[in-house]
């Protein structure tokens, strides 16, 4: 019973946000640019193929599109189809507006840090900074974690655990954002409670799902 209790006093005391599909629709760009590159070896690549490339490094998404188009490669072939779509991946990246964050995100952000909430980010992509730059967004968080400074892509719980262990607050007071399936079991492995951004059907190991994450009302903090 007082086991039970205390479970009960875990409060929410950081937000971990995703980068691509949660702050921002770059899960298009990444889209768009593995589907050019999937055309170009010659075979389709479905937004239901897309599902299992989100949240997944590049380098590890490259494997799956080869292996759904039946195409084996070379390390150095991999290496320079990779260079490819991350080139085709950045020029849409350089086009980027500030105004294309998500309605909502920034206000949710301030709502989060002047409830004394820490904000944290998570992102396998290696083009992160980058990205929350261009939206103007980097100062805005406590700690920022991305593809460059893991060796475990999601569903593997490294990226969560290292931006909880630098936001300073133990994995069961974290709350993570994510768009992706393996995001969700990243953060479920690493002791953290999840908000899907997405579909309920694809999410649904994800303790609550919402369709846009300004949906995302900071009152459900407490009943988490
Ligand atoms: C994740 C995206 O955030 O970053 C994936 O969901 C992407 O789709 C991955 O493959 C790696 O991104 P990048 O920019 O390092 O190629
Ligand atoms: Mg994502």
């Amino acid at each position: 019973m007082r086991h039970i209790e205390n479970k009960k006093l875990n409060l929410i005391r950081a937000c971990i946000f995703d980068l691509d599909g949660v702050l921002v629709d770059t899960a298009h760009y990444h889209f768009l640019a593995w589907k050019r590159l999937a055309n170009e070896l010659g075979f389709e690549l479905t937004p239901a193929d897309n599902e299992q490339l989100k949240g997944v490094s590049r380098m590890q998404s490259l494997d799956i599109v080869l292996q759904l188009g039946g195409i084996t490669a070379t390390e150095h072939e991999k290496e320079v189809l990779a260079n490819k779509k991350n080139a085709w991946f950045n020029d849409f990246v350089d086009r980027m507006m500030p105004e294309e964050i998500f309605p909502g995100v920034k206000q949710l952000i301030r709502e989060l840090k002047a409830k004394g909430v820490k904000v944290g980010l998570a992102s396998s992509s290696k083009n992160a900074k980058t990205v929350i730059q261009l939206l103007g967004i980097q100062n805005e968080f406590d700690a920022i974690v991305d593809g460059t400074m893991i060796v475990n892509s999601k569903p593997h719980p490294e990226i969560f655990l290292l931006t909880a262990e630098k936001l300073g607050i133990v994995p069961e007071e974290c709350l993570v954002f994510e768009d992706a399936e393996a995001g969700v079991e990243a953060a479920l492995a690493a002791g953290m409670k999840c908000v899907g951004v997405g579909s309920p059907l694809q999410l649904n190991r994800a303790h609550e799902v919402v369709a846009k994450t300004a949906d995302f009302k900071i009152t459900e903090l407490a009943k988490l």
